[in-house]
């Protein structure tokens, strides 16, 4: 996943292009770089590591032209060096690229064979090559769309060309691509969040389809190179000043966001005058849906895995869930009456929208849970459930969690109360402890339960385990992601019920088990697996809620309790200590909490 811009100006652009790659950085940042054309050179700047590095680059100041493009850089192929960085560039032609050329290597092959020296370990580069093979006997169209035709595999590319100083060429297919146009230039970004900053007027490039970006005018081709039209979009202009006001960091802001943004999502979808969910135009008869179908990637995944639990109590769907990069290689049953949800933060990752096309291309009913509307994934299904979070920044998903499981939530007890398999008191019992949600977690984010001492424990591990049952075990799998993608250290989430069918090996004396057991249907069952760990020497974390019935058991390391509420809504305040956890570990660490290593924010590749 990596992040591309490009801006076509009567102006100087290098400083707007930094600016944006800065924006970009949540999709990636090993490495770097910028090109611009002025007096008939391309001029290319590349630099490893974040975009600071390459605004610090002595020859930024006095990069001279009016087109350039730019990129941050997620390694597919070959280290996270400058070489490897993007752009990558002949002497005619300079492309960033976000994706994955499949026959790259094939296509490096025959381009060395045709005298081409290649001086990176990327995929990217024979693109450059290709283009430029093209070009010794084609117009540049042709040699495009007869580029685009070799190509394996998936891209959004931005182009110039040292011959054509008027103009940026940029071509999508399966990464994200969009177009803004702004006063007397236009633009190309990899989303429109890159764009926002400069423009409120998109177009978003499909499948197949390349254009021509001319500083007062911009032309879209399909891939036989036939001009089409295509919208423009005005982006919603809440785009809010979203920075770290006096947090160190992004993630430390979005978890105490938390409270305001399930209002925000109780507010959009609960009609507290009419005492019900509103799930606007939902585009089909209740009785056309038999079953659901849940796919998302990781902390979307477990989102998925903890609606699976909510449906399964509140309807009498069939409910399925699945890992987007397995499902789009399935051999999948589709079937009419079913229902597919796909999960997405971003809207963007790469897998998630493989899967939502595979439905799309077998007439399926698809349905977006999405942050960010504007996105692909919104954009290609046919509903949409906004989860009104906010911006957010930090590569390991918080509120969005908690958004993502509000919204799937709803969704169980809008759909459990159409289909008559919930008694209406019973909806309005769910819907009254609903609205007290907010203010249990805020309640639950200002307990000082000692996380931050405990954390230390953590990190002086070689590795733990997190357990749970039932609503829990979602839960359990969501804290041992969090650890690990923030403080590095080795961290499996299991049910609680399985350690004994192997797991329970691991323990030794003085690790570290995070232990969920609040009072629910589990929590005795619960309870007696925490005691096979602690006999074998585990140092356990027990989370609960609190209770006025004492803790069945003793000999546990350290005890936090949780605000209490209905089972249903226990798993999104077990949620808050482990984010916590997870923060103060990397803390103590002194790791990027914001851009943890080999991670990036939307993974738009597969
Ligand atoms: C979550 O902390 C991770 N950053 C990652 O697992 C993320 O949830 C996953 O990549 C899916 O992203 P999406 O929600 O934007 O599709």
């Amino acid at each position: 996943m990596c992040g591309i811009i490009g801006i076509n100006s009567n102006r100087p652009v290098s400083a707007s292009i930094i600016n944006s790659l800065k924006k970009l950085e949540y999709r990636g940042y090993d490495s770097a770089g910028i090109a611009t054309l002025s007096k008939g050179l391309i001029n290319e700047i590349k630099s490893e590591g974040r975009v600071d590095n390459l605004e610090k680059n002595s020859l930024i100041k006095n990069m001279e032209g009016t087109i350039g493009i730019g990129h941050v850089r997620w390694a597919t192929h070959g280290a996270a060096n400058s070489l490897n960085a993007h752009p990558h560039s002949s002497q005619n032609v300079s492309v960033v690229h976000n994706g994955i050329i499949e026959n790259s290597t094939i296509l490096k092959k025959f381009l060395i064979n045709k005298g081409h020296k290649f001086k990176s370990q990327t995929d990217t580069e024979v693109i450059v090559h290709l283009i430029t093979e093209h070009l010794k006997s084609e117009d540049m169209i042709s040699s495009i769309t007869k580029t685009l035709k070799q190509l394996h595999g998936s891209f959004a590319l931005g182009i110039i060309f040292k011959d054509k100083p008027d103009l940026i060429v940029g071509a999508r297919r399966g990464s994200p691509l969009a177009v803004g146009y702004g006063p007397n230039e236009n633009y190309l970004g990899s989303d429109s969040y890159a764009l926002k900053s400069m423009t409120n007027k998109v177009t978003y490039l499909n499948d197949g389809e390349f254009c021509i970006i001319k500083k007062d005018y911009v032309e879209f081709f399909n891939e036989g190179g036939t001009k089409i039209n295509k919208k423009v979009l005005e982006l919603s202009s809440e785009e809010e000043k979203y920075d770290k006001g006096d947090y160190k960091h992004f993630m430390a802001k979005e978890i105490e966001e938390q409270p305001t943004t399930l209002k925000n999502g109780i507010k959009e979808y609960v009609d507290t005058s009419n005492n019900d969910i509103n799930i606007y135009n939902f585009p089909w008869k209740i009785n056309e849906i038999s079953s659901i179908t849940l796919i998302g990637c990781g902390t979307a995944y477990h989102s998925c895995l903890m609606a699976k639990y909510w449906f399964e109590e509140l309807t009498s769907l069939d409910v399925n869930i699945d890992i987007a990069s397995e499902f789009r290689y399935r051999k999948n049953r589709f079937k009419k009456e079913c229902l597919y949800v796909f999960v997405s933060q971003s809207g963007e990752t790469a897998d998630t929208f493989a899967a939502l096309d595979l439905c799309k291309k077998n007439n399926m009913k698809t349905c977006a849970v999405v942050n960010v509307i504007e996105s692909s994934i919104a954009r290609d299904s046919d509903f949409v459930l906004p989860i009104h979070c906010g911006t957010e920044i930090g590569v390991a998903s918080t509120k969005a969690f908690l958004g993502q499981i509000l919204i799937l939530y709803i969704l169980a007890l809008k759909l459990g109360l159409l289909k008559n398999d919930i008694e209406r008191n019973l909806f309005l019992e769910k819907l009254k402890d609903l609205k007290e949600l907010p203010k249990l977690v805020e309640q639950t984010l200002m307990t000082d339960n000692k996380i931050q001492s405990i954390s230390t424990t953590f990190n002086e591990a070689k590795g733990s385990m997190f357990l749970g049952r039932g609503f829990s075990f979602p839960i359990a799998l969501e804290g041992a992601l969090k650890l690990k993608e923030l403080s590095y250290i080795h961290a499996e989430g299991y049910p609680a019920g399985e350690m004994k069918h192997g797991p329970l090996a691991l323990i030794e004396e003085g690790m570290p088990v995070v232990v969920l057991a609040p009072r629910d249907n589990y929590y005795k069952k619960t309870i007696s697996n925490m005691q096979e760990v602690i006999a074998r020497g585990a140092k356990v974390l027990l989370i609960t809620n609190k209770s006025k019935d004492e803790i069945i058991s003793e000999n546990i390391w350290e005890t936090i309790e949780v605000e209490s509420t209905n089972d249903d809504l226990l798993p999104f305040l077990l949620t808050i200590p482990l984010q916590k956890l997870a923060y103060y570990s990397a803390l103590k660490k002194g790791f990027d909490i914001d851009k943890p290593r080999n991670l990036a924010k939307s993974v738009t590749v597969e």
